[in-house]
């Protein structure tokens, strides 16, 4: 709303783009976690994603927070889908997750993911819902329609109880604008970018409705925070926002207020003015407790560490909880700095030096 309010959006974006550019083979690692319904949002990686390139290789999943063995094709992303059958790593990411969230969300489907955490739900038994991810790639259509045809096969074979939605599209308005030297989502750059995804969702929601399931699956979009397209608002039934104070140079006590009313500016007021009011969720937030690389531990202000961490959770978590925000915990570790930071658990499924608030979510 004010400058400095838009100044900072600028700089996020300016900030994602730089690192979207950076990430030549853009992973997309399956990430956490919300908070409607829980405690806390947590952020264990739970599987990787292929790339948009099936040339590249996925390295293995080593260094996330979670997934070692089994966890949706940790090592052998390549080629579109061949992936591990092994559950176990996906078993004990949704246990240890059961015990601080209910909803998990999958940034795509091209690893056998879907399958895998809700195989893993359905042996668990845990009270867990999933929005799954169909990760759409600009220039090629291919990739939508194969995943869709995954994530129909999933829903077939595991029912709705375990699924909250099915989310088209990750940062690919993001992706598309910035490729394309703009950064505005409504532009006619956007617009034309709009009109690809919209597409997949009006076909995503004419497969839901075709299967004549037992309850309506809503579909959603996810985006950076300042990237929602508003064609795009008006056909998605939720949005999933990645707002981010650190790449804002906030500091960590600074963070969450700026999370908020972030969030709260750009995608829940102009959600409500549209006639089908879209929910909003914050798709990817947190604090860093550490980079890869010591140029980027710290933002300007703060610097990444457990610390800090404890400070965002202490000022963040029992304030959404009690406003209702829903939110989610994830973790990135393909991309270099921080990336693979964000979580609130270490590798080898802890968790970090730090004490879950403890209040009661809606
Ligand atoms: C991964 O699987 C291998 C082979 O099944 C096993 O030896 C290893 O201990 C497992 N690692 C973890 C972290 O579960
Ligand atoms: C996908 O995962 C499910 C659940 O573990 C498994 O039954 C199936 O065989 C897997 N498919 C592939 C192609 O890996
Ligand atoms: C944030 O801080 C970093 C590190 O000091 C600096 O390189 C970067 O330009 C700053 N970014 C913004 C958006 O102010």
């Amino acid at each position: 709303m004010s400058d400095t309010h838009y100044q900072s959006l600028g700089m996020s974006s300016a900030l994602e783009k730089q690192q979207k550019q950076s990430r030549r083979s853009k992973w997309i690692v399956v990430g956490s976690v919300i908070a409607l319904v829980v405690l806390i949002a947590v952020g264990v990686t739970v599987g990787v994603v292929v790339s948009n390139n099936n040339k590249e290789k996925s390295g293995s999943s080593s260094g996330s927070s979670g997934s070692s063995n089994g966890s949706s094709g940790s090592s052998s992303g390549s080629s579109g889908g061949s992936s591990s059958n092994d559950p176990t790593g996906t078993i004990k990411d949704i246990q240890i997750l059961s015990q601080l969230t209910s909803r998990i969300r999958l940034y795509g489907a091209d690893c056998n993911q879907t399958a895998l955490v809700l195989e893993a739900i359905k042996q668990t038994k845990v009270d867990m819902q999933v929005f799954i991810g169909n990760y759409v790639v600009d220039g090629d259509p291919g990739a939508y329609e194969r995943q869709r045809e995954v994530i129909k096969e999933a829903i077939e074979t595991y029912g709705t109880e375990h699924i909250a939605g099915v989310t088209v599209g990750n940062e690919f308005m993001l992706n598309y604008v910035t490729g394309r030297n703009s950064n505005d989502a409504n532009s006619a750059i956007g617009n034309e970018g709009a009109a690809i995804l919209k597409a997949n969702i009006e076909d995503t929601k004419k497969m839901i409705a075709d299967m004549n399931l037992d309850k309506t699956i809503p579909v959603g979009n996810s985006d950076a925070g300042s990237y929602f397209n508003t064609q795009i608002m008006e056909t998605m039934d939720y949005g999933l926002s990645n707002v981010h104070a650190w790449f804002a140079n906030t500091t960590a006590e600074g963070a969450s207020k700026w999370v908020t009313d972030f969030f709260d500016e750009t995608n829940v007021k102009p959600a409500a003015l549209l006639p089908n009011n879209p929910k909003m969720y914050i798709a990817e937030t947190g604090w860093p407790t550490d980079s890869k690389d010591i140029s980027n531990k710290n933002n300007g202000a703060a610097d990444a560490s457990v610390p800090n961490l404890q400070v965002f959770l202490d000022t963040f978590v029992c304030q959404a909880n009690s406003a209702g925000i829903g939110y989610f915990y994830f973790e990135d570790i393909k991309y270099g700095g921080v990336e693979g930071h964000w979580g609130l658990f270490t590798k080898d499924r802890k968790l970090k030096d730090v004490t879950i608030p403890d209040c009661a979510a809606p």
